[in-house]
């Protein structure tokens, strides 16, 4: 057989399949939004934290991502419309307002743990948006951020956040 056209006929097949998948559209959707029930009017967040949460997390911890355009392609829109939607049924600051207090609590711990851990924002998320890659200076007043505000929820209470599983 002839390799020229065994070539250019895998390149047709792959050609078709990858205009094929882009009829597979997956949810791309951003929930309207109460401003009474976002974490920045339920708990104080100060400007320069609240900067953070927007550069690093809100696009797939809220309602307002910014859906990138490789979102529209697939199969990458399949892998990022996944991580949100993951991503706000883990952790929603749109929809705060919604957590009990105790809940509260345990997601200013695991925001504590999470960004001291280095295991958000999710490291493949940087590398395409290097405003989210925090410097240690961003991260130390992050972290400690959670962990006040986990505290003074607790009334102050001298143990503090739990911050170890
Ligand atoms: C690219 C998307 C993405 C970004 C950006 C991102 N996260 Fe996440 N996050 C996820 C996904 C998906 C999960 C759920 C799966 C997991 O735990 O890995 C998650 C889980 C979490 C959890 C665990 C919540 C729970 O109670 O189960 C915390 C806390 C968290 N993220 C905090 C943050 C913070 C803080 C930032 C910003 C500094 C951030 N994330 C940025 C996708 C993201």
């Amino acid at each position: 057989m002839n390799l020229r056209k065994t070539v250019r006929n895998i390149l047709i097949a792959i050609g078709a399949v990858g205009i094929l998948i882009q009829f597979i559209q997956p949810v791309r959707d951003n929930p309207q939004i109460d401003p009474a029930m976002t974490i920045q009017t339920q708990m104080q967040v100060p400007a320069e934290i609240a900067s953070l949460l927007d550069r690093g997390c809100k696009d797939c911890h809220s309602n307002a991502t910014v859906w990138p355009f490789y979102s529209y392609v697939a199969p990458a829109s399949w892998l990022v419309s996944y991580d949100v939607m993951e991503g706000r049924k883990h952790l929603n600051f749109s929809e705060w307002g919604k957590y009990k207090e105790r809940k509260k609590v345990q997601k200013l711990s695991g925001i504590y743990q999470a960004v001291t851990d280095k295991t958000m924002p999710m490291p493949k998320y940087i590398p395409l948006h290097p405003e989210a890659d925090f410097t240690d200076a961003e991260r130390a007043a992050l972290s400690a951020w959670a962990q006040k505000e986990g505290e003074r929820m607790m009334g102050g209470e001298a143990e503090g956040v739990e911050t170890t599983e």
